[in-house]
């Protein structure tokens, strides 16, 4: 980044307003229908529709990844859009199964009614934990801001008996989260440990990167020493030596623990564990709507919105409109 006129641009004050943008549905209705965005959206997200995504699925097991897949969408705002999105869940799951992919998927509460009410985000849920138990498939419900970490921590509670292979997400960002994990290692829980990559009031979240960072290495120790299979989803590479000397010194297997990154972060990062034989889980994300889920990571490092204005300048629009600008993620 060195020399680059972001550095000119408070990294805080952008990631802040990247976050904010990430709210406005009106900017992300209209984002998503602009042909210029697709290039830079291609870069993250695995396709539009799910035939592409099981195209880039098949090539990504083929270079020897694990996959979770995140149908794109949150905050719905009426049941009949929560009840679509839990079908969009049922049929990739389905297809996942035809294709003799991973079935793995990962989702929001607020994409299946969290906010509508508790009984339309259960049964949506209910629906895909069911379909999820028929077909042997891993199901992780993402972490979503800080007033939603009670209610989600509630629902997985609720209905885990249903289907056991239902995992949650904390955010070591969160001050409260220390409390959390030792409640779900307590529990025999599944967890995926991030950073967070929600803008967080202070009284609820660690302001400074270093605390933040810190809170992670603490937690993840205690979930390699205590948790059931934990998954440490960052591209920190800090973070990733330390899990991996921690994990060395306690005599820790490599198969008792996985690392997380998400499609298109840090490809390097992710082939250089898959080499050393660790096992590596990429969250793969498809759908048109990916405006929010696009925002945050540009908000993760806002250096990605002037790579991807020059890359656009550089590469022009793919004629077919695929969104393709490179050699895709595998
Ligand atoms: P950090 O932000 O410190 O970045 C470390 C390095 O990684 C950077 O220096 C840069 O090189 C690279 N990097 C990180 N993000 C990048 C990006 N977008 N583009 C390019 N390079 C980037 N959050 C949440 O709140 N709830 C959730 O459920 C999930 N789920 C989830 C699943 C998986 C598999 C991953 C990897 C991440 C999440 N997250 C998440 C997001 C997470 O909270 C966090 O915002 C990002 O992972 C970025 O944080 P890092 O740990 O990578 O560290």
């Amino acid at each position: 980044m060195t020399g680059t006129p972001t550095r000119e641009i408070p990294e805080r004050a952008l990631r802040s307003l990247l976050l904010s943008l990430s709210h406005q549905r009106a900017l992300g209705r209209a984002a998503v229908r602009v042909p210029l965005t697709r290039p830079m959206v291609g870069r993250f997200v695995a396709g539009q529709r799910l035939d592409e995504a099981l195209d880039a699925l098949d090539r990504i097991h083929g270079a020897g990844y694990r996959t979770t897949v995140d149908v794109l969408g949150e905050s719905v705002s009426s049941a009949e859009e929560a009840g679509v999105a839990a079908e969009r869940y049922l049929e990739t799951l389905g297809a996942l199964a035809d294709r003799g992919l991973e079935r793995n998927v990962s989702m929001k509460l607020t994409q299946m009614g969290l906010d509508i009410g508790h009984a339309t985000v259960r049964e949506n849920v209910s629906r895909v934990l069911r379909r999820a138990e028929e077909l042997d498939a891993f199901v992780r419900i993402d972490m979503e801001d800080h007033a939603k970490t009670d209610a989600t921590l509630a629902i997985w509670r609720e209905l885990r008996p249903l289907h056991p292979e239902t995992g949650v997400v904390i955010q070591s960002a969160l001050r409260r989260s220390p409390a959390d994990i030792e409640a779900i290692i307590e529990e025999r829980g599944r967890v995926r440990l991030c950073k967070g990559a929600y803008n967080e009031p202070a009284s609820v979240a660690h302001p400074d990167k270093a605390d933040v960072d810190a809170a992670y290495a603490a937690m993840m120790e205690r979930l390699l020493v205590d948790g059931v299979y934990p998954a440490f989803a960052t591209h920190d590479p800090a973070l990733i030596r330390h899990a991996v000397r921690f994990a060395r010194e306690k005599r820790i297997d490599r198969d008792r623990f996985e690392f997380q990154m998400l499609f298109g972060v840090r490809r390097d990062l992710q082939e250089r564990l898959l080499r050393a034989d660790y096992r590596v889980r990429l969250y793969v994300p498809f759908g048109s709507e990916w405006y929010p889920y696009f925002m945050r990571r540009l908000a993760e490092r806002p250096a990605n919105v002037l790579f991807m204005l020059r890359a656009v300048a550089r590469e022009g629009l793919p004629r077919d409109g695929s969104g393709r600008t490179g050699s895709g993620q595998a």
